[in-house]
């Protein structure tokens, strides 16, 4: 059914992309579904650019079974790595930038990282050490293709909501951020960040004893930079489920309405695969597109890093002189 359209746009191998019947159907009208292209190291980067702008996300084989090799890896294709202010996260560096995957054993639902802060990361890295024995797949999904897969009048509601996040750190989360309990210096260094990715305009923040908030504007779809391609990626869908992370509302302050986010919910469900994961891979994921979570798990050995970044001018240039192609 849909296999023929995979193969066609794909590299090289396709793993996981089978879609139950009844939720092919749904999406039967969408030209795109979520992929995973595998390659390996040896592949090059052009050929690894290539299928992560073609895809969004591509597997590495047997590219790293130690914190030290995924450093290593991962710093061929990003410039500049990010802390995540989550402090269960176990710490794999000096610099706090390789951590491990959010702890227990829960189901995570789709999300964008950080796309409820300024500064997104445009990149991320996750490397199987252990792979889970049963259950615990971390699940992708294409943000582009579900935008293809919405009926159009669904995908244009999106187009022109402008969403306004709201998130509230508490002290140990700042802290881990910025390395310091100091709300002066933290303040300044997120203006640093601000001022870093030109999203002075849309936010806004402010201290509240020790808690610190944070307001931003996104729009409701975002093109991701190395595909082009407009995309449903950000938080939304996982903001519906945790009580006390970032809210989103519309920018007048109305909620995002349910009948959309029931939609999105169920098609961005259609369009998600699991990763395969086996000890050594590494995925990179183009996290201005696609989504990404994780499925629950009975506990035992899982041991996934984490890292984020951005791209560095070279890698831009590869990607657009690419897009030229
Ligand atoms: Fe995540």
């Amino acid at each position: 059914m849909l296999m023929g359209v995979v193969e066609s746009v794909m590299p090289r191998d396709v793993h996981n992309v089978a879609l139950r019947d009844e939720e092919a159907n749904r999406v039967r009208s969408s030209r795109r579904v979520t992929c995973l292209p595998t390659l390996t190291i040896g592949d090059g980067p052009r050929a690894i650019w290539a299928a992560l702008r073609k895809s969004g996300a591509v597997l590495l084989k047997d590219a790293a079974t130690t914190p030290a090799a995924f450093e290593a890896v991962t710093d061929q294709f990003a410039a500049s790595f990010r802390i995540h202010q989550d402090p269960t996260r176990q710490r794999y560096s000096d610099d706090d930038t390789t951590q491990g995957v959010t702890g227990g054993t829960e189901a995570i639902g789709l999300h964008a990282e950080r796309a409820y802060l300024p500064g997104r990361p445009e990149l991320l890295f996750f490397g199987c050490l252990t792979p889970p024995v049963s259950g615990g797949a971390t699940t992708l999904c294409d943000g582009a293709a579900v935008v293809e897969a919405l009926p159009p009048e669904e995908a244009q509601r999106l187009a022109v909501m402008t969403l306004l996040w709201r998130t509230s750190m508490q002290l140990r989360m700042w802290q881990r951020l910025w390395n310091t309990d100091d709300p002066g210096a933290a303040a300044a260094l997120l203006n640093e960040t601000i001022d870093r990715y030109g999203e002075r305009a849309q936010t806004q923040h402010w201290f509240e004893a020790d808690t610190l908030h944070i307001d931003y504007r996104t729009p409701g779809l975002n093109a991701g930079w190395i595909s082009g391609l407009k995309a449903f990626a950000n938080y939304l869908l996982l903001a519906e489920l945790e009580p006390d992370g970032p809210r989103a509302t519309q920018i007048d302050g109305r909620r995002v309405p349910k009948n959309l986010l029931d939609r999105l919910a169920e098609t961005a469900d259609a369009l998600t695969i699991d990763i395969p994961w086996q000890r050594g891979d590494v995925a990179i994921i183009d996290n201005t597109r696609c989504m990404h979570g994780r499925r629950a798990f009975a506990g035992g050995a899982r041991q996934i890093l984490v890292r984020m970044g951005d791209a560095g001018q070279q890698l831009r240039a590869t990607s657009q002189s690419m897009a030229k192609q």
